[in-house]
């Protein structure tokens, strides 16, 4: 049987990333060009800067990618691009280079939610098994998703208002650490105890929504507090402390989930995936959770690259979606599941 062979190409945010994977698990080759020194002066990703790093990048990323996987345009039997959400202008860099390739090597397009890239970053480490849950944590996104089969996307709860990476940020920038502050936070926790009282937000009973703007400003109101009354509150204790209460809540809201749902496989999506706080105490509470399989994938499946949209799009592909050469940049795109178009 011939073999499928999907280049996946992700331009939403900080990352000019394209890779090759065949038979959606093997990555042939997975290069990712970071702007993250670029954005660092500025506390946080600039749009216009993003847009025009990706456009000096992406020749150059393309042909590593091509070079190191050892395959031509020939071989490939799909293009799959993040085609949203993310800036737009950072998008439309992927899309139309996208949209180039397919048209003049005439290969099929695919257009991939940024959100099913990172939950099939998850087939790079194991087969899926139906049903399964997955907690997506991520810059943009923080929800629990029930697929039932795969490219079937059920979205069983979502943040009301902050993503967890944006309070992990927005606490990291108070605390005067440099950009992006997630891993930084990250690292501090680890130091420290868990001092402050803060607020988890529960929300209604039987919701599987979160809200973290709360936790963000107690967090933020805690530090000013302590300042006006000339005492300094320890980073690495307010980091413990903010991180114990994100931590608290995924992993409950995850685990009610799993026995509502009776879902076999579990797995763990998106850039704060790479927390290890969160991954440790996934691991800790799973193993006391019998036939449920956790599922975590390594830390450079975990930010984003283009080998989790190869893989998101392989199975787009094999459901038979397509899409045309008026394929747009759409930074609001919802998810929803693949299906046959009719292009
Ligand atoms: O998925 P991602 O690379 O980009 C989006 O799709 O949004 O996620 C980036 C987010 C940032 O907010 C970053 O601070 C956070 O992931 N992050 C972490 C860690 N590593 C990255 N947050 C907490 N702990 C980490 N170790
Ligand atoms: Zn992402």
């Amino acid at each position: 049987m011939k073999h499928q062979i999907i280049l996946g190409i992700e331009t939403s945010c900080d990352e000019t990333a394209v890779s090759i994977v065949k038979n959606g698990q093997e990555i042939l080759s997975n290069v990712v060009a970071s702007q993250i020194e670029s954005h660092k002066r500025f506390g946080g990703v600039v749009p216009e800067i993003a847009s025009r790093h990706h456009v000096e990048q992406l020749t150059l990323v393309f042909e590593e990618a091509l070079k190191e996987a050892n395959v031509s345009y020939e071989d490939i039997d799909a293009i799959a691009v993040t085609e949203g959400p993310g800036l737009v202008g950072a998008l439309l860099i992927g899309v139309n280079a996208a949209k180039a390739l397919a048209f003049a090597h005439g290969i099929p397009l695919v257009g991939v939610h940024h959100i099913a890239g990172h939950i099939y970053a998850n087939r790079f480490m194991k087969e899926f098994t139906f049903p399964l849950l997955s907690l997506v944590v991520s810059g943009g996104h923080t929800e629990l998703v029930l697929m039932k089969e795969h490219g079937s996307f059920e979205v069983i709860g979502e943040t009301r208002d902050d993503a967890v990476g944006e309070a992990y940020d927005k606490v990291a920038r108070t605390l005067e650490l440099p950009y992006p502050g997630g891993p930084h936070i990250d690292r501090l926790a680890h130091s420290g105890q868990p001092t402050l009282n803060l607020p988890r937000a529960w929300l209604e009973p039987g919701s599987y929504d979160f809200s973290f703007s709360g936790l963000k400003s107690a967090v933020i109101n805690a530090l000013h507090n302590a300042s006006q009354r000339g005492e300094v509150l320890a980073p690495e204790n307010v980091a413990a402390s903010f991180q114990d209460s994100v931590i608290d809540v995924l992993v409950t809201k995850t685990v009610k989930a799993t026995k509502e749902y009776g879902v076999k496989q579990v797995l763990l999506a998106g850039g704060v995936a790479a927390n290890k706080g969160l991954r440790a105490e996934l691991e800790r509470v799973f193993q006391e959770i019998p036939n449920v399989e956790l599922v975590i994938p390594p830390l450079s499946l975990c930010t984003d690259n283009a080998a989790m949209i190869a893989a998101a799009g392989s199975i787009a592909y094999e459901k038979g979606k397509r899409s045309g050469f008026d394929l747009n940049a759409n930074p609001g795109l919802e998810l929803t599941s693949f299906n046959k178009s009719s292009i």
